[in-house]
């Protein structure tokens, strides 16, 4: 049982699929904590995952070697703020879960130098399924790097990147990502519809269909153009379709949402860390 002391400040939805998906890995419960203002959020979780909870960040953060911060992006100024003191006496691991924020102004509202991972998850991490991405300062060990990437394992994929400015990327691929296959899948249904299928038989068909293209991708070894060539008979109803899709210029309208997603997130970065 992994028995490496944790503090989760914020007890909202990440915070509960991560300690799901720690404890359901072998995690022992009484070596989390886990700190939020709100009392019920406190009560549920630590009564479904029997953790320890408490209202009061630094207390909670004290005792941890490492830090998870996963409160929205626009508290994590104050967060940060209330446990530098803690944070700088202590010098836990810290990784943040909160999209755009930048690690020179985390380190600033922390109180200076100390070892951080930033992460980018994406919300299938709440059903176990996510993918993350890490990047971690010079600061962070080996030792703290493998903690913080059993930590968003449990949560699905986990995978480095190591320039911090590739999160914008990330952020725009995996991280606004479900949204792009989502409605993809909404499309699909739609036009299944128009072609006389019922509503409930066109949506099972598409959902089943994306789970199952997704699924033979991540067992093959194979690169997925050469997956779909082989799903593409000359001349058969696939090839009359991918033809509409690529003349209506699908990958050039991909390039130009990511270029949209990730000019936003710098924009965002620069917003949230401005104090
Ligand atoms: N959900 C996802 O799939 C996803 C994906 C990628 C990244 N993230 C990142 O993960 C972070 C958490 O997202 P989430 O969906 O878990 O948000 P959430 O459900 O709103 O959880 C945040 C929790 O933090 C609490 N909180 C607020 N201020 C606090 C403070 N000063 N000290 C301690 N706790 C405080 C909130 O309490 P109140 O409700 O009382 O305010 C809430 O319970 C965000 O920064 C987000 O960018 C999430």
């Amino acid at each position: 049982m992994k028995t490496t002391r944790l503090a989760f400040i914020g007890a909202g939805n990440m915070a509960r699929s991560l300690i799901g998906g720690l404890v359901a890995d072998g995690w022992d419960p009484s070596t989390i904590a886990v700190s939020d203002p709100d009392t019920e959020q406190l009560t549920a979780i630590g009564s479904r995952f029997q953790v320890n909870t408490d209202t009061n960040n630094e207390r909670v953060a004290t005792n941890a070697e490492v830090v998870v911060l996963a409160v929205k992006p626009q508290a994590i100024r104050d967060v940060a703020l209330g446990l530098a003191n803690t944070v700088q006496e202590r010098q836990p691991l810290l990784i943040s879960i909160a999209a755009g924020i930048r690690a020179t102004d985390m380190q600033r509202w922390l109180g200076g130098d100390c070892a951080l991972v930033r992460c980018m998850p994406n919300t299938p991490a709440l059903v176990q399924s996510g993918a993350t991405a890490l990047w971690g300062n010079e600061t962070v060990s080996d030792e703290q790097r493998n903690l913080a990437e059993t930590i968003l394992r449990a949560v699905g994929l986990a995978l480095w990147v190591d320039n911090e400015d590739l999160m914008d990327a990330v952020t725009a691929l995996s991280g606004s990502g479900p949204a792009y296959f989502l409605l993809v899948m909404e499309a699909l249904q739609e036009a299944g519809q128009m072609l006389g299928l019922p509503e409930e038989t066109a949506k099972l068909l598409s959902l089943q269909t994306a789970f199952g293209a997704s699924k033979m991708a991540l067992e093959s070894s194979e690169h997925t153009a050469v997956l779909r060539q082989r799903v593409t008979s000359p001349g058969g109803t696939t090839e009359r379709a991918l033809e509409v899709l690529e003349n209506g210029g699908l990958r050039t309208l991909f390039k130009d949402a990511l270029n949209a997603a990730c000019n936003r997130s710098r924009q965002l970065a620069d917003q949230f860390g401005a104090d």
